[in-house]
């Protein structure tokens, strides 16, 4: 997909998400939190669901556990705009209560169909609700800061998920706020063991050696590989 192509289709997700009427959510809205960043990016981060000033701008991640997730991402060299941020649901919950799991349900295309554009080497979820996403079963206590090959049935074909306590908790708690920035310091390189895994899956078969009593056969080109996507930019990764 295009730089262009890939925008278009982010957009029209938006559009949807923009008008959707899948749950109670949409109910109670200002305005739904489609999600925002950069559709080149290879890392997604997924938090739970819009607050108080989400819900009143209709974007993720801009109120104090916002400032947190923009502090974290500094501390790795890494902005807002260079990777995509959103929710697993669009729409924000009554006085931020939990999301319900039908609720998680309802909004779960919206989530699968970016992620199918976006196509990232890696997924940092945010809390457990995200966490329980792509990391059935996990629990955050002992799964923050690991990782795990996606399902692609969530619509990320080949990422891999690292698991993050949510900027909410380690506002109210600093022992996780530390364990927070010392999980961050570990995306990098979880970016950079992807791709390589990305890269050797696209890589082209070795050609089977030649019988030695065979004729040889004529010379063949081989098969192209995939195209890699040069528009990607490259995140500073230390
Ligand atoms: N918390 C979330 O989980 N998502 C937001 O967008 C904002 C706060």
């Amino acid at each position: 997909m295009t730089d262009v192509e890939r925008r278009t289709a982010l957009e029209a997700i938006a559009a949807e998400v923009r008008v959707c009427t899948n749950c109670r959510l949409h109910e109670t809205r200002t305005k739904a939190v489609p999600g925002e960043g950069d559709p080149e990016t290879e890392v997604v981060f997924v938090g739970e669901g819009p607050g108080f000033n989400e819900d009143r701008q209709g974007r993720p991640f801009i109120g104090r556990a916002g400032d947190l997730l923009v502090k974290l991402l500094a501390s790795i060299g890494w902005r807002r705009e260079d990777v995509f941020i959103t929710n697993v649901v669009k729409c924000r919950p009554p006085d931020n209560r939990d999301p319900q799991p039908d609720e998680i349900a309802a909004c779960a295309p919206h989530l699968r169909r970016q992620l199918e554009v976006l196509d990232p080497a890696v997924i940092v979820t945010l809390g457990r609700f995200s966490m329980a996403t792509f990391m059935p079963g996990a629990r955050i206590s002992q799964a923050h800061g690991t990782v795990r090959p996606v399902d692609p049935a969530t619509g990320a074909r080949s990422a891999t998920v690292f698991a993050m306590y949510h900027p909410a908790a380690a506002l109210r708690t600093p022992a996780i706020e530390r364990d927070s920035y010392a999980d961050m310091a570990g995306v990098p390189a979880t970016l950079i063991a992807s791709r390589a895994r990305r890269e050797s899956a696209q890589a082209p078969q070795p050609e089977p050696e030649p019988e030695p009593e065979t004729t040889p056969e004529p010379e063949t080109t081989s098969a192209p590989s995939q195209a890699t996507d040069d528009a990607t930019p490259q995140l500073t990764l230390f």
